[in-house]
């Protein structure tokens, strides 16, 4: 297995590329299933989750051509409706194909995915509102089998709580159903933004596109023929270099980023000190002399993102004063705690809310990657931890940040992969 080992960096300077953004790239990638013609898809990153959603959908019939700036889509020889246990265990994510492919198919059979590190994410919001879009719906073995004896039906969903990937899949399931579908506390995040937007612009008509309450015209079954689009850029990618750049207190610029998709992560950054020089698609920090200690309470788009919760806990930790930072989503999102507990952090936790107190010294180890967004964490603090730190176990990393080493040794960080 791969491990990162970092030495500690008196700054870092230059600029740093985002690449397309993984959590609008898979309900994207899921779309190309209701589409009639060939999809290209521009700006894909490249991270291990995109491709096990293409292999997914490759094992289920479709084409993926890999072009050196795009990826073509062809579902129109896709003829397999069952997403097995072996990919879908890999990445819950896969359950986004239930809602296409029951839209399409009429019938599917798609893997539970189970719980992972952070949380035991039920996916029951999904569910109720197919069934309530006509779906029969049987949990057999471990499996969601879903079928619609008379088509999916548009009307009035209400989620019971804000769902990021709940709001993609009945998005898509709508986009093909019988009628019109309202779905009210529907997730605002840019990654549902702009599924909306490419469906929209596609000819499935959807109003409310970046509110709270969507209205989607289904096409009664007929396929869509998909505009090409390129995916917007990561902004939790962009938010976690920006905490490179201010916990090493470095001036770093990022390049191909939306600003106003980050606006509570760096207003939390002005808070802790840092200024911002903005263009239309260029971020460049300027890190304050000393960290200031900041609280936080992890909510939906557009208030502070929990995808960003674990990498500003280590920033914290190096802030003069006492942080609080609360998780609010997800009920074991503080994994990363005890092995910054264990680089020298000073950081009590009680329940869902973390008390970091700083300015603490960091010292370099060996530790291990606990999922996605904790890797990213433990990286910012071995930018400043004395001494070597190994970390393991860096496939968590590998799921969703693109070329994450090499963008750091491209702006000054003394970061390399090695084999265990
Ligand atoms: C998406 O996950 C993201 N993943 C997550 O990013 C992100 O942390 C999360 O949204 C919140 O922003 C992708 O987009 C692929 P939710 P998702 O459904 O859709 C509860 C990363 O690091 N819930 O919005 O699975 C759930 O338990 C990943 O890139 C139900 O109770 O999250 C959670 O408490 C991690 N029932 C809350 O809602 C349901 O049916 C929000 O979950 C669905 C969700």
């Amino acid at each position: 297995m791969d491990y990162l080992k970092t030495q500690s960096v008196d700054s870092l300077n230059g600029t740093i590329k985002i690449s397309g953004a993984k959590n609008a790239s898979l309900p994207l990638i899921a779309m190309t299933i209701l589409a009639r013609n060939s999809v290209n898809i521009k700006n894909l990153p490249h991270v291990a989750d995109i491709n096990t959603l293409l292999k997914l959908l490759s094992n289920l019939g479709a084409k993926c051509d890999f072009l050196d700036d795009r990826v073509v889509v062809d579902t129109s020889t896709l003829t397999e409706t069952k997403a097995t246990y072996d990919i879908v265990k890999t990445m819950r994510a896969s359950i986004l194909v239930l809602g296409p492919i029951l839209a399409r198919f009429g019938h599917c059979e798609v893997s539970l995915p189970g719980g992972c590190a952070i949380g035991q994410r039920p996916i029951d919001l999904h569910l109720k509102a197919l069934e309530q879009m006509g779906a029969v719906i049987e949990i057999k073995s471990g499996y969601i089998e879903a079928r619609t004896p008379n088509g999916l039906k548009g009307c009035d969903i209400i989620f019971d709580k804000i769902t990021v990937t709940g709001t993609a899949n009945i998005v898509m399931a709508a986009a093909l159903a019988n009628g019109n579908t309202t779905i009210t506390n529907a997730a605002r995040e840019p990654e549902v933004v702009q599924l909306c937007e490419v469906l929209n612009a596609s000819g499935v008509q959807i109003d409310g596109i970046g509110t709270a309450i969507l209205t989607v015209h289904g096409t009664n079954g007929k396929l869509v023929d998909i505009e090409e689009f390129s995916v917007i850029p990561d902004r939790i990618e962009a938010g976690t270099y920006l905490c490179a750049g201010a916990i090493t207190k470095s001036e770093i610029t990022l390049t191909n980023v939306e600003p106003k998709h980050l606006g509570a992560v760096l207003a939390k950054l002005e808070e802790m000190g840092s200024t911002f020089t903005t263009t239309q698609s260029t971020i460049t920090i300027h890190p304050g002399q000393n960290i200031k200690p900041v609280k936080i309470v992890t909510q939906e788009y557009p208030a502070f993102p929990t995808d960003m919760q674990a990498q500003f806990l280590a920033l914290a930790t190096q802030a003069d004063g006492v942080s609080i930072i609360e998780e609010r989503l997800f009920e074991n999102r503080f994994m990363h705690v005890s092995e910054l507990q264990r680089m020298g952090a000073d950081i009590t936790l009680n329940g869902h809310t973390a008390t970091v107190s700083g300015k603490t010294e960091l010292s370099g180890t060996d530790v291990m990657a606990t999922d996605l967004r904790a890797s990213s964490a433990l990286v910012l603090a071995a930018l400043v931890s004395s001494g070597e730190t190994n970390i393991h176990r860096i496939y968590h990393l590998d799921r969703g940040y693109d070329s994450l080493e090499k963008k750091l040794e491209g702006v000054g960080a003394k970061i390399e992969r090695l084999q265990e």
